[in-house]
């Protein structure tokens, strides 16, 4: 049986971490999973409950009715990616807008929900062959990972490109709001008590501002290899 291993890829919002963790995950035929659309899902999910609104958060509700919410991905051949499902739906679309990136690293900071999502993310690794992307992945989530990879890129960088993504959707947005959104969650995500965002000490950082995807794509192939040699 041919060797697998895990990659955990963590970093700042908009460093392209997605994008890299696709493209790995289908060149190597791994699993790969979007850890950050589970914490948006959630936080969508609050925001239908009317738990989260500008004016309050009400966690003990949101941590009082978690059992109920029941996450999923269901691969889209079409896509070529698995898309976000929340209690039966596909949440896909709804958990990319900027209302649910602008609760979503409140939410994120709540140990109940961490709690949970990490232990579904570490079933979901149980049998390696996985990229998964977030946060915590190589610190918490998987910290016996073979291949971690710590990616950043100027906030200026990576407000201009969630930008493009979002007006390339159809949305209505604003950039200076994006570049706010993009500073506020980077600072919430780094300073939490629980599993604040660090890069860990034996992962490998990239700096992508100025890198071409191809490039970044070799690179991490290259030490993808290594590992699997
Ligand atoms: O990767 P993303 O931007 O879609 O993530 C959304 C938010 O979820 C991010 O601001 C912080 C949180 N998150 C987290 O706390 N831990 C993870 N493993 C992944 C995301």
């Amino acid at each position: 049986m041919t060797k697998k291993i895990t990659i955990a890829i963590d970093g700042f919002s908009s460093t392209g971490k997605s994008t890299i963790a696709k493209q790995l995950a289908k060149k190597l035929a791994y699993i790969y999973v979007d850890t950050g659309a589970m914490y948006r899902a959630v936080t969508l999910y609050a925001m239908q409950q009317q738990y989260i609104s500008k004016e309050q958060f009400n966690k003990e509700a949101l941590i009082a009715d978690l059992n109920n919410i029941e996450l999923s991905f269901t691969f889209n051949e079409d896509l070529g990616f698995a898309e976000m499902y929340l209690n039966g739906s596909n949440v896909e679309k709804d958990i990319r807008t900027i209302e649910v990136s602008s609760f979503v690293s409140q939410v994120a900071a709540v140990s109940a929900v961490r709690k949970k999502l990490v232990r579904e993310q570490q079933l979901m690794g149980a049998n390696k062959g996985i990229v998964m992307d977030g946060r915590d992945i190589g610190t918490v989530v998987f910290p016996d990972a073979e291949l971690k990879l710590f990616m950043t890129a100027s906030a200026d960088k990576r407000a201009t490109r969630r930008y493009k993504e979002l007006l390339d959707r159809g949305d209505n947005v604003k950039f200076d709001e994006i570049l706010h959104n993009v500073q506020e969650r980077d600072r919430i995500d780094s300073t939490r008590d629980d599993s604040p965002l660090v890069q860990a000490a034996d992962a490998i950082e990239f700096d992508n501002s100025d890198m071409g995807l191809e490039e970044q794509f070799e690179r991490i192939m290259s030490l993808v290899n290594d590992r699997l040699a």
